[in-house]
């Protein structure tokens, strides 16, 4: 079934076979780097890491825990250095059982505890670079910034912000929110910005739904998930006490990495749900054009096109044009139309008859507007971003084992979806010779296509599907991130290998040619680890691989995990961390 040869792929490293262990691996002729790790010091003057003497005050200045998303962007700004940039790092959430001496459950934590996780969330800002070796964090650089869930004050922006059901008794404005949660993916816009995901915002609450004014709401977003007890020490994370505070996450949230002291927004008009990240392109016609997926099963995929256009010439006028445009959801149809349904306000079914009587109350309630529209129910649409070079929009749908046969449909064509798929969506004007110069991201109308259905090929009844034979170690399971390097090849990240018994890792593709859908496997996690948020230097000769929960598998403790990657120091536990993976020989990363 699998045949060792290229396959007519553009990629000609050695790839990595399948495999399982404590340790990260990468293709032979590369070479990883630990860049970062969970406890690091990030702001001037941050403390060393103690893991057995943690506290709140410490982690807050330090690099937070379960690193994700990763953007590099290029020092100085707007150059396309290669060698010197920002590293912004998302940190999407905890696991008090590797993180804790004692590994206590989440509802044990102490305050202390629980103020650690909150400052162990968010968001990372380092100042990097490399002089003819390799790379480095630059101590005490003024660049280097953390953003967290208890210490860093956010703006709501855009059509939502102020709006009655957004204002709680520490905020009568509905304007001001304490912190972000759960940042999972993201993304960076043309204007040297970067967004951050709220993914699953749901989890930190606790309470009765049903005892507050928006139990409909929240419904339809699991609020309160219950998965931390942050409430039993902070009345906002209890909706019976604070019951508007969860419509304060669920957003996207842009923030300037170049300052500092920048106020980070969270940009209602890009809508509110469990954001897996954002990606922006730049229209032909200067607008700007965003793709954010909702990971959750039979949840939808979105796109906002700006109302105002891209000004090269001019910063500071971009800065807010993620707050006025229109938001659509996407129908598949199963003649291989895709259809943008706009959610605005007052058109077909968003009305006051329904509950919405303002454009805020669609965007509070994205979701619930959505099913009304009839969106296409996906496989838990995670990362979802335009190819650079073709101009066709890649979805990774992670799985969905939930689907039963009979919701089975053209874009999600498998019951009990244990592999998850990959989908192009195609917009017009893309050209067949794969210039995408003319591609309209603005249009309601594009075609879609699946690239390819994951899992084992020989697995019958897994029903993958790939361009063709793979190498060894060259099928994979539940794609979550992407990247592309800067030919337009794509590079996918998984999280759920484990469960098929092979690391998640990251693997490249063509994405046409004979080497199309050949995914090949350049990098493997640790055990219990999910990789998270591919990235390349503008040159493609370094990829940065974020290892998010290394060591996270049942019966995993502080004291005995099941690896201490990757310091494999007795009494250290394992550390969520970035690497650096570049080539031996310099060159770009896949050749
Ligand atoms: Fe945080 Fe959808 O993964
Ligand atoms: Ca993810
Ligand atoms: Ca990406
Ligand atoms: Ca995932």
């Amino acid at each position: 079934r699998t045949a060792h040869a290229a396959g007519g792929s553009t990629l000609t490293f050695s790839p990595l076979p399948h495999g399982y262990d404590e340790n990260s691996h990468v293709a032979d002729g590369y070479a990883a780097q630990t860049l970062i790790r969970w406890g690091d010091p990030v702001v001037p003057g941050a403390p060393a890491f103690d893991v057995t003497n943690q506290t709140a005050e410490a982690q807050a200045q330090q690099f937070g825990y379960n690193n994700d998303y990763v953007g590099f962007m290029p020092l100085p700004m707007g150059s396309d250095s290669s060698d010197h940039g920002l590293l912004c790092v998302n940190h999407e959430y905890t696991n008090p059982d590797l993180m804790f001496p004692g590994s206590p459950a989440s509802e044990d934590l102490t305050a202390e505890q629980v103020a650690i996780e909150m400052a162990a969330h968010g968001h990372t800002v380092v100042e990097i670079k490399r002089e003819g070796g390799p790379w480095s964090v630059v101590a005490d650089s003024p660049y280097n910034r953390r953003i967290t869930t208890s210490g860093t004050e956010m703006m709501l922006t855009g059509p939502a912000a102020g709006h009655d059901r957004l204002k709680t008794s520490a905020d009568s404005t509905g304007t001001k929110v304490i912190g972000t949660l759960n940042n999972c993916a993201g993304g960076k816009t043309p204007w040297g910005t970067v967004l951050f995901a709220e993914e699953n915002f749901h989890g930190y609450f606790m309470g009765d739904a049903e005892q507050t004014d928006e139990a409909r709401n929240y419904k339809r977003y699991g609020v309160p998930g219950g998965w931390y007890v942050w409430g039993k020490y902070d009345d906002r994370f209890d909706i019976n006490k604070e019951q508007n505070e969860p419509n304060r996450f669920g957003w996207m949230v842009e923030f300037d990495p170049y300052d500092a002291s920048s106020t980070p927004k969270k940009r209602t008009a890009l809508g509110r749900f469990k954001h897996e990240g954002a990606t922006t392109v730049l229209n032909k016609d200067g607008r700007v054009v965003v793709y954010t997926g909702d990971d959750q099963r039979f949840d939808y995929v979105y796109k906002f096109v700006s109302a105002g256009t891209f000004n090269p010439d001019d910063r500071a006028a971009n800065m807010d044009l993620l707050d006025e445009g229109t938001l659509s959801v996407g129908r598949f149809d199963a003649d291989g139309t895709l259809e943008w349904m706009p959610l605005v306000h007052g058109e077909g079914p968003l009305t006051a008859e329904n509950g919405f009587n303002s454009q805020a109350d669609v965007l509070i309630e994205t979701r619930r507007a959505a099913d009304l529209l009839g969106a296409t129910p996906m496989d838990r649409p995670e990362d979802v971003e335009p190819n650079p070079v073709t101009g066709v929009v890649y979805m990774m749908l992670t799985n969905n084992t939930k689907r039963k046969d009979d919701q089975t449909d053209a874009a999600n064509p498998r019951a009990v979806n244990a592999h998850g798929h990959v989908i192009e969506m195609i917009p017009p004007g893309t050209a067949a010779d794969g210039d995408g110069a003319n591609a309209d991201h603005a249009a309601t109308t594009f075609t879609w296509d699946i690239f390819l259905l994951a899992g084992d090929p020989a697995d019958a009844e897994a029903g993958a599907m790939y361009g063709g034979d793979l190498v060894e170690g060259g099928w994979l399971s539940c794609p979550d991130n992407l990247a592309f390097d800067s030919k337009g090849r794509i590079w996918i990240s998984t999280d759920g290998g484990p469960k098929s018994g092979i690391a998640d890792g990251v693997w490249g593709s063509d994405v046409s040619g004979p080497g199309r859908a050949l995914t090949r496997r350049l990098y493997a996690c640790p055990a219990g680890a999910e990789l998270c948020g591919p990235e390349f230097t503008p040159d493609d000769t370094t990829y940065f691989a974020a290892v998010q929960h290394p060591g996270d598998e049942k019966g995993s403790t502080f004291e005995t995990p099941v690896t201490r990657w990757p310091d494999f120091q007795e009494g250290m536990p394992p550390r969520p961390s970035v690497q650096v993976i570049v080539k031996a020989d310099g060159g770009p990363i896949g050749a």
